[in-house]
């Protein structure tokens, strides 16, 4: 025989399925359809070793990982373009993986980007992707036709302000052929120095050749997916294992990885919104 409370039991179990039925649906919809094409904008007060007070706040906006589908992607970066141009940086840097697996995006992204505004210029560096795609020359040579400069184990010296900020770029990490030796030439020890590395681990190795400098990465993509309420985001992509999202301090020196713009594989963010960082620098 049945007993009487049966069916209300049965009735909370089915109730509680929609409810877990309908949670999955709605986080694959916002997974999917939702968080892959909303941008937002992360403030974050970064130390730089060095600074000048006169150049204390000076505002960097920081883009990584467009991984640019035009099909895709072209909604998103021009609504991108418009924050950026509307926080009026001083400074735009992009840390690499412009592109997934082939060349055909890079005419149309670029058209894009070179609608970019700051006062003091935009700075480029490889990629991973970009480098399993093209050559760094091709890379270098499309950039800068835009006005975007592009360093591959280089280094420039910006005036700003009547000051001197440098900027330096190793070549990508994972079968590139990085050389901190070069990128690091000829500055000297007590200057300022930002150094854009596409593969946010390398940072370790670049603390043995300088310590005193601020290290922008992407590559992690903050993990793409994240478990929201603890926040946490998988490890799995290699050279970005140790520094996944946000700033480490190490040595007097730092290291920010954004969680850039794109995706790869399937265009899938959960709890990890594309962002345009804005560093504002302290000294
Ligand atoms: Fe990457």
């Amino acid at each position: 025989m049945k007993s009487s409370d049966e069916k209300p039991n049965k009735k909370r179990f089915l109730t509680r399925r929609k409810f877990i039925y309908g949670a999955i649906g709605a986080a694959c919809g916002d997974a999917f359809f939702i968080e892959p094409n909303i941008s937002h904008i992360s403030k974050n007060l970064l130390k730089l070793p060095h600074l000048p007070t006169s150049l204390n706040n000076l505002k960097i906006v920081h883009l990584s990982d467009l991984h640019y589908k035009p099909d895709k992607d072209e909604n998103l970066l021009i609504s991108i373009i418009d924050k950026v141009n509307n926080i009026k940086p001083d400074l735009i840097i992009l840390t690499g993986d412009y592109v997934d697996h082939d060349t055909t995006g890079i005419t149309p992204m670029l058209e894009h980007l070179s609608q970019l505004k700051a006062n003091h210029g935009i700075l480029a560096c490889m990629g991973n992707h970009d480098g399993w795609t093209a050559s760094g020359q091709y890379f270098k040579n499309a950039f800068e036709k835009h006005n975007i400069q592009f360093l591959i184990n280089q280094n420039t010296a910006l005036n700003i302000n009547n000051e001197t900020l440098y900027i330096a770029a190793t070549d990508f990490i994972w079968n590139g052929n990085p050389n901190p030796l070069q990128t690091l030439k000829g500055i000297p020890s007590n200057a300022p120095l930002i150094t854009m590395v596409h593969e946010p681990d390398y940072f370790d190795t670049m603390l043995k050749h300088r310590d005193h400098h601020l290290q922008l990465s992407g590559h992690t993509h903050g993990g793409q997916c994240r478990v929201p309420i603890i926040n946490y985001a998988p490890r799995t992509v290699k050279y970005g294992k140790k520094y996944i999202y946000g700033k480490y301090s190490r040595e007097n020196s730092s290291v920010f990885v954004t969680k850039g713009t794109g995706t790869t594989a399937i265009r899938v963010r959960f709890s990890c919104l594309p962002e345009i960082a804005l560093h504002h620098l302290q000294a």
